[in-house]
């Protein structure tokens, strides 16, 4: 096992009605600013629950965080935040709208330019308290200190990362995700998924423990996903499929294992140029990597085959083989496509994705640094 610090300091309030609780963890007085995207929450009355919970707070509303949300809008936030003097912000929605937060509180107290807190990686010493109220459970969020803005103007989309951006808590309440549209339902499953195999499809570190939960987390999202869909209001279902997600990306499975998350940042080419899903993303380009990095993944991949899909038997090429074949079937029958082709994109749009990855410095990604340029296009090929 690795050498790790891990320390999460977000409060988790899980479960049905757990919104009334959230006066409790704002300060007395705060300012807050509420902050939610195009209007869900608004029309599944989780918005108005909120407002309720917060009357004894002078509360603003920012709305109109769209997912991939956009430095754009996000710059409005921050305008609003700094001359209403903002103390508190309270993210209500899926990962777009808790990234967004992320963002706004990090960019209020900053005296450069917010964007370099993308592009350069500026040092961030302090951001605006927050929490959250998670309506999709997909990206890990909110529990853990990363976000994702992209800027449409230039075609970006970055990531962040700093220790004063961990939501100071996070209500989960698997209720407020039966209104979910299917297609997110899939998204959901499928970026937690792929959460737990960036950490988990690696090389074997001996960490019995990460791997057992990173395993639990993979064949619950495989039992419980597919059940979400067919049983919309089966409260058991979402309560597991919520924690899953959480659980797939707030630090636990990746303290002392290595870590890939190539897939992540191809994708993010992806939506840049192209507008998928996130999720979609992940689901053309995971099969297509592991096939491309199977010989320094193929521990790992053996193990995947027999601890997630039960393949015992031929030699060890098929068992493989047929583990990604199950994982790509697996995100089809979510209903979530698996090829460049079924979102209508033709090879001729590798080439400005490869350049994006070079201007954006992706140029020795993965668990080793080894998958260069070449291989990443070898990867966005297999994909087609
Ligand atoms: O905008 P509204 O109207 O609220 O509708 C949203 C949105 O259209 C809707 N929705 C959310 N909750 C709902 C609901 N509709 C009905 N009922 C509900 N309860 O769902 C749509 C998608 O929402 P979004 O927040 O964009 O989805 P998701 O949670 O999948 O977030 C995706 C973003 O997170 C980033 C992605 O790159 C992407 O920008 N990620 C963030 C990560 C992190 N912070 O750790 C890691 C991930 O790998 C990922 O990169
Ligand atoms: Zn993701």
């Amino acid at each position: 096992m690795q050498n790790f610090t891990l320390h999460n300091p977000t409060r988790i309030l899980f479960g049905q009605g757990r919104i009334a609780d959230i006066s409790r963890e704002i300060p007395t007085g705060a300012r807050v600013l509420v902050t939610y995207g195009g209007g869900s929450v608004v029309k599944t009355g989780t918005l108005a629950e909120v407002k309720s919970a917060l009357k004894d707070f002078t509360v603003f509303e920012f709305a109109g965080i769209e997912p991939n949300p956009t430095y754009e809008t996000l710059m409005q936030a921050i305008e609003l935040a700094r001359r209403e003097q903002i103390d508190f912000l309270l993210a209500v929605g899926g990962g777009s709208v808790i990234d967004g937060t992320k963002f706004i509180a990090a960019a209020i107290p900053f005296s450069g330019d917010p964007w370099d807190i993308l592009a350069k990686g500026a040092a961030i010493e302090r951001a605006i308290p927050f929490g959250s109220v998670l309506t999709l459970p997909a990206t890990g969020s909110e529990m853990n200190n990363f976000a994702v803005v992209s800027r449409r103007a230039s075609s970006d989309k970055l990531a962040f990362s700093s220790p004063v951006v961990f939501p100071l808590f996070s209500v989960l309440d698997p209720s407020k995700t039966f209104t979910l549209p299917p297609r997110q339902v899939a998204n959901g499953v499928v970026d937690a998924f792929v959460h737990v195999t960036e950490q988990y499809l690696t090389y074997p570190a001996d960490a019995k423990v990460q791997d057992r939960f990173a395993e639990g987390l993979l064949l619950t999202l495989i039992e419980e996903g597919p059940r979400a869909l067919q049983e919309p209001e089966n409260y058991a279902v979402r309560a597991n499929l919520m924690w899953t997600a959480t659980l797939a990306l707030n630090g636990l499975i990746g303290a002392g294992v290595p870590q890939d998350w190539a897939t992540h940042m191809l994708g993010h080419e992806l939506t840049a140029l192209h507008g998928l899903d996130h999720a979609q993303t992940l689901a053309v380009l995971l099969p297509a990597m592991l096939q491309v990095c199977r010989e320094e993944k193929r521990e790992k991949l053996l193990q995947y085959a027999d601890r997630i899909w039960g393949l015992r038997e031929g030699n060890a090429e098929a068992r493989i083989n047929q583990a990604i074949e199950h994982t790509r079937q697996f995100f089809e029958s979510l209903q979530v496509p698996t090829r460049l082709s079924d979102y209508g994109i033709g090879t001729e749009a590798i080439s400005a994705l490869m350049a994006q990855l070079e201007r954006h410095g992706m140029v020795a990604l993965g668990e080793h640094q080894d998958l260069d340029i070449a291989r990443s296009q070898q990867v966005y090929e297999m994909a087609a």
